[in-house]
């Protein structure tokens, strides 16, 4: 009845929760959303009338500008007409697994990884091919050796705060990485939406700008952390071998990104207001991140250990005595608090990745933040009570 690709199309857990925390009297640590408070102020009072007709598949000329000259400052060789505007940052992963993956192809990602990324590149068909991440990256002699083994079609990195790990690579392993990439010719695919919200001086140049004239590279932002992410706006920006490619492929999904969505960040990232809002956004969410902070060690310190992230919308963490991390969603979620279960973000999960659990810190109050992770140790501590009890010992070590 259905393409034989729909065989393969797991509905995002991400998407299902969402709809769940969206109730008022939940406390949710599931999505990436950013906090209402912070986001700027959403005028459309002065949009040009101009703007109600059909616009260029590439998107808005003044926004596409802003892109590549932001870009540029960061030492991307991009000019606008390599810039298209996407529906999110997430149609930019459709058009890419639409270019490059057939059923078989491999893929390489980091483990564990974004999963609505995979969830893309699966229903596609990829093989994936993992690279696990380390507190400062990806080992990059073990890419080269996966790209010797299975020269896989592209290889999909968020070096920036990364989701869900919050690992940010420090700069010899962006330079490794870059040279070893340079090296086997294998295209990149970065993904940055977090890289302005930093906390702490960190290295995040990316990894796009440090590879050469004829590499092939394809770098994707989005407004969605610093703007409004119900415009739905993000970019790919592409070496010129493969943007013409994505702009067809976006033709034929959706014509074009919408234009008032353009307009607003177009005048967002253009105002004299922009650097203030991002640091004010920063302090903001900095000061989430150490409520969150604080909030773990109180409740959860004995239970489970995290590395403190320096950026992006998350802690990554994992219970010390194991544990199924889906089944303690449920009974959270009878408590009104909200999490997301680790494994979905592993290409090829198995039993271990139960333990990791990924909580947002952007969305809840500091009030909210403290009396969620008191409820989440004691479902903890309930569901590992029940695992001594059954194996009549310690805590099992999974
Ligand atoms: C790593 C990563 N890529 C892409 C996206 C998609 O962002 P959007 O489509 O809102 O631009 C997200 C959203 O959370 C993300 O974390």
């Amino acid at each position: 009845m259905f393409s034989e690709r729909i065989d393969r199309l797991t509905s995002s857990l991400i998407r299902e929760l969402l709809a769940l925390t969206q109730k008022p009297d939940i406390i949710s640590f599931a999505g990436g959303l950013p906090a209402r408070e912070a986001m700027p102020p959403l005028n459309l009072a002065d949009v040009p009338p101009d703007l109600s007709q059909y616009g260029a598949t590439d998107g808005e000329p003044e926004l596409r500008t802003a892109i590549a000259a932001q870009l540029r400052e960061l030492g991307l060789r991009c000019r606008p007409e390599q810039v298209l505007v996407t529906t999110g940052s997430q149609q930019g992963i459709d058009l890419v697994s639409k270019l490059y993956i057939d059923p078989g192809t491999p893929v390489a990602v980091e483990t564990p990884s974004y999963l609505a990324a995979l969830q893309s590149f699966r229903l596609f068909g990829a093989r994936f091919e993992e690279l696990p991440l380390t507190a400062n990256g990806i080992d990059p002699e073990q890419l080269r050796l996966l790209i010797h083994r299975h020269r896989p079609a592209f290889v999909y990195l968020i070096p920036t705060f990364q989701n869900p790990a919050g690992v940010c690579y420090d700069e010899s392993t962006r330079a490794a990485v870059a040279a070893v990439l340079r090296e086997t010719g294998i295209p990149l695919l970065e993904d940055e939406p977090y890289r302005e919200l930093v906390y702490e001086p960190v290295d995040r140049s990316p990894l796009c700008a440090r590879l050469g004239e004829g590499d092939t590279w394809m770098y994707m932002g989005t407004f969605s952390k610093t703007g409004v992410p119900g415009l739905r706006i993000g970019y790919i920006a592409a070496s010129e071998n493969v943007h013409p490619h994505l702009v067809r492929l976006k033709q034929s999904t959706d014509l074009h990104t919408n234009r008032i969505g353009q307009w607003w960040c177009a005048q967002f990232v253009n105002s004299p207001d922009y650097s203030a809002h991002l640091e004010r956004l920063r302090a903001f969410y900095r000061e989430r991140r150490d409520a969150m902070e604080a909030a773990l060690t109180r409740h959860l310190g004995e239970l489970a250990e995290w590395t403190m992230p320096n950026g992006g919308l998350f802690f990554w963490v994992r219970l010390k005595g194991g544990g199924d991390t889906r089944a303690l969603l449920v009974r959270a979620l009878e408590r009104k608090v909200a999490f997301m279960p680790g494994e979905a973000f592993f290409a090829n999960p198995n039993a271990q990745h139960g333990a990791f659990m990924r909580l947002n810190f952007s969305h809840a109050t500091p009030d909210q933040l403290d009396r969620g992770l008191a409820v989440l140790a004691e479902v903890i501590q309930e569901q590992q009570g029940i695992l001594k009890m059954e194996t009549g010992a310690g805590v099992v070590e999974i």
